[in-house]
């Protein structure tokens, strides 16, 4: 997408911090002296020339504005390393947030964007609905019967929510696409593939489902080569500048985020002016949930406990909660307990 296109979006994205674009450098005023010979005015222009020289390297750098953002303040991060939205770039890049201070890496195969990215003694507990994807049996299982349970209550399948997503995001085909809760990457892979967007990243807060997500891409030789990023990150506090994303798509994920209201206001934040948001999940008291205590049953016996306390929503909640968030042109589609749902950030 047209760098000017993003500027004028960013421009007009009213909510939050906007998408900082390159500063040019200030003006640089010399005093010159009349006589065209004179030393001081030689040294004068060369300085003049080399602070412009130096001026269009530094926005040349700066062309791509770096769409990943400090956690702690929002800030934009400083890239040390190749640019680009793809695997081996941000590997071998350094990331740091020049208001804080604070640095990140990619060594784990992610970019780990979270708050508590480095910590030494602090660690946190999310809700069991966000922890229970951090263990790697079930990291390993989602994508192996796990996912495909779902149909019970009505989920289309893999392909038609993809087809679908992919309906819903028609206007914004070229952008950057955001997979939130991507899990193994199984729609993060199908959008990368397709084509219609300039990068793709696929988050999880589970370092699990990323690196079955990595294992996955690295089956696939032509994913390696395309611009898709893995991101460690919370979604209630999500690592980008606002209004500096085309497309989230969150497939049956709302019911696990321990604050949707948060989550759905942080898509709402890093959105661009006509972004567009697309989910899916499971409506309240649906019949064949995948959840229920009965179709726990088999999996309590390989994994342990598991915790069924998920948010369900009404169809009624969910348009609420888009609306509230200052999403506009809601619409649906419902299959039983199945919703997909979408929303606009408004222009
Ligand atoms: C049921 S899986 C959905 C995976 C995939 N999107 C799909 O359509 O099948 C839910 C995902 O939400 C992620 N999740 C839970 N809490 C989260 C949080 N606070 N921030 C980001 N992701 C979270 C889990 O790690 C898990 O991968």
């Amino acid at each position: 997408m047209e760098l000017a296109v993003r500027a004028a979006a960013a421009a007009s994205c009213s909510s939050g911090t906007s998408l900082q674009l390159p500063r040019a450098h200030a003006p640089v005023r010399f005093r010159l002296h009349r006589h065209r010979h004179h030393p001081a005015r030689r040294v004068a222009v060369a300085a003049a020339i080399a602070v412009e020289q130096e001026s269009k390297v530094q926005q040349s750098n700066n062309s791509e504005t770096e769409v990943f953002a400090c956690p702690v303040c929002y800030e934009p991060l400083i890239r040390k390393g190749p640019s680009g939205i793809n695997l081996p770039a941000i590997y071998r890049s350094g990331f740091k947030c020049s208001k804080c201070n604070k640095s990140f890496t990619s060594k784990d195969i992610f970019l780990d964007l979270t708050v508590t990215s480095g910590t030494k003694e602090y660690s946190e507990l999310k809700p069991a609905r966000t922890e229970l994807f951090r263990s790697p049996l079930v990291s390993f299982l989602y994508e192996r019967g796990w996912r495909q349970n779902f149909n019970r209550s009505g989920f289309p399948g893999l392909d038609e929510e993809f087809q679908m997503a992919q309906d819903y995001f028609q206007s914004v085909t070229g952008g950057v696409l955001l997979d939130v809760s991507c899990g193994s990457g199984l729609f993060t892979r199908k959008f990368a593939k397709s084509g219609s967007y300039s990068a793709v990243i696929a988050l999880d807060f589970s370092e699990n489902m990323l690196r079955q997500c990595y294992e996955f891409i690295q089956q696939d030789d032509t994913l390696l080569n395309t611009n898709l990023a893995l991101v460690r990150a919370d979604i209630s506090r999500l690592p980008f500048a606002s209004c500096s994303i085309d497309a989230i798509h969150a497939g049956a994920a709302i019911h696990c985020w321990p604050s949707p209201s948060n989550a759905v206001a942080e898509i709402s934040r890093v959105l661009r002016p006509g972004g567009v948001f697309v989910a899916t999940t499971f409506l309240s008291s649906p019949r064949n949930n995948p959840f229920s205590v009965e179709a726990l049953r088999p999996l309590r016996q390989v994994v342990g406990p598991v915790n069924t306390s998920y948010n369900y929503f009404t169809e009624g909640e969910l348009e609420d909660l888009c609306k509230s968030c200052g999403l506009v042109n809601y619409s649906s589609k419902v299959q039983r307990a199945f919703i997909m749902f979408s929303g606009q950030k408004p222009y």
